[in-house]
């Protein structure tokens, strides 16, 4: 499906190099149009400032917000815009999807202003080969987010005596004593992201960095038809059977508000969260502390979001250059990581300034780089094609959902999925 899609685009779309002028005299420009899924509190306090600095720049953006957590719902709109010959100018776009885009032509080569700012040298590792395709750059690296963390309100836990879990049998027996006291444990949403972002922490956490990427990202069948997949698949049954009769609908920032109120003992989610705390003000981490989930090791499990500008007759190489410039500028990245909740993707950018949790992040991601315990998110868009993140997440839902499903059902149908995708 996705190869038809891919195809359709190239067939209906002819991308324009970047060297091309501006087709129509009328075209605006310095007016470019942003597609993006920040719409929670934090992460629009965060995109204020890419506006902002655009603005001062000379460059108004004209917002299109995608509400979706996790970018499903926006990626379906870029397909869809891009088909019809129409992508928008600038827009959010995570691992895989960068080298997608960058093969079918879409995206604007960055190198001049790449070579400029030294990204080779100054970039994280992590964050080179991504924003590249065939050795040019072709997106700007703006965050790392860290996913394995809890989020927890200190106040519901000291008022039921109950200790931060270090283990994951730990945490599902303080979600069970909370669920006796009438609390319910975790703030978690009926989405398909947000369930298989829990699932993901679960594995890396209890598996160890080397047993996730050998069973989830290589699917070794050694891995995953191991003792210890049925171990986290029965943890996951556990805590599925102590949250599911308190779930909704609802938003993970729903979820981090409930938590904020202590409706909610914990959230396991992205830095996104500290985003969303900070821009409500809420005391972190003395009133919300941020852990990292249970594991062996110090580990990391990250997802970055970069910007890439889309080639369009409107796109003109001045407007190109002044967006890519401003964008990618240490004192622009510096601020803007600072409200999202993340880590900036640059070796150069200091902390000064940023929340605690933050700074612990930065320490356990150098911790984990050095010790293999730093692995891109399967679930959220870094470590496997689209294709394949929707066919394993969308198993991680269904083994979520159905108490009688089995797990070596669940492992049958993951090693089903083509891995060619
Ligand atoms: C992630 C994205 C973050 C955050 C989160 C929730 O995919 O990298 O920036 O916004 O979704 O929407």
């Amino acid at each position: 499906m996705k190869r038809f899609l891919l195809f359709c685009i190239c067939a209906l779309t002819l991308p324009v190099s970047a060297s091309e002028p501006a087709s129509s005299p009328t075209s605006s420009m310095k007016e470019i149009e942003f597609l993006h899924w920040w719409t929670a509190k934090g992460e629009v306090a965060a995109f204020n400032l890419v506006r902002e600095a655009l603005d001062n720049a000379g460059v108004h953006i004209l917002d299109l917000p995608v509400p979706g957590g996790g970018g499903d719902t926006a990626m379906s709109i870029l397909q869809a815009r891009a088909i019809a010959g129409t992508p928008p100018d600038l827009v959010q776009l995570e691992g895989p999807s960068i080298q997608s885009w960058a093969a079918l032509g879409f995206l604007h080569q960055l190198d001049k202003v790449a070579a400029d700012g030294n990204w080779q040298e100054n970039l994280l590792p992590i964050a080179r080969d991504v924003n590249q395709y065939q050795g040019h750059y072709v997106a700007i690296p703006i965050t790392v987010h860290r996913l394995n963390w809890m989020w927890i309100n200190r106040k519901v836990l000291r008022t039921y005596g109950l200790a931060i879990p270090t283990t994951w049998d730990e945490l599902i027996d303080v979600f069970a004593r909370l669920k006796k006291q009438g609390v319910e444990p975790l703030a978690l949403g009926k989405e398909q992201w947000q369930i298989a972002l829990l699932f993901e922490n679960l594995a890396f956490g209890y598996g160890g960095a080397d047993y996730y990427q050998r069973a989830f990202i290589n699917m070794d069948p050694e891995a995953l038809n191991s003792q210890i997949t049925y171990d986290i698949l029965a943890r996951f049954r556990a805590i599925s059977q102590l949250v599911k009769p308190g779930m909704s609908h609802m938003r993970w920032d729903e979820g981090t508000q409930l938590l904020i109120e202590g409706e909610r003992a914990f959230q396991i989610s992205g830095d996104w969260v500290l985003g969303e705390l900070l821009a409500g003000k809420v005391s972190i981490p003395d009133a919300i502390g941020c852990y990292p989930t249970p594991s062996k090791q110090t580990g990391f499990i990250y997802n970055m979001d970069s910007f890439a500008l889309f080639d369009s007759p409107r796109t003109h190489p001045e407007t190109a250059k002044i967006v890519s410039q401003t964008l990618s500028s240490p004192a622009f990245l510096k601020a803007f990581n600072k409200v999202k909740g993340s880590i900036p993707a640059r070796k150069d950018i200091t902390l000064d300034g940023f929340n605690r949790c933050s700074v612990k992040a930065k320490a356990d991601m150098l911790t984990a780089s050095q010790t293999g315990q730093l692995i891109p998110s399967i679930v959220d868009s870094m470590a496997v094609s689209p294709l394949v993140q929707q066919a394993t997440s969308s198993e991680i839902l269904r083994f979520f959902n159905d108490d009688n499903m089995k797990p070596e059902d669940f492992i049958l149908h993951l090693q089903n999925i083509p891995r060619g995708g």
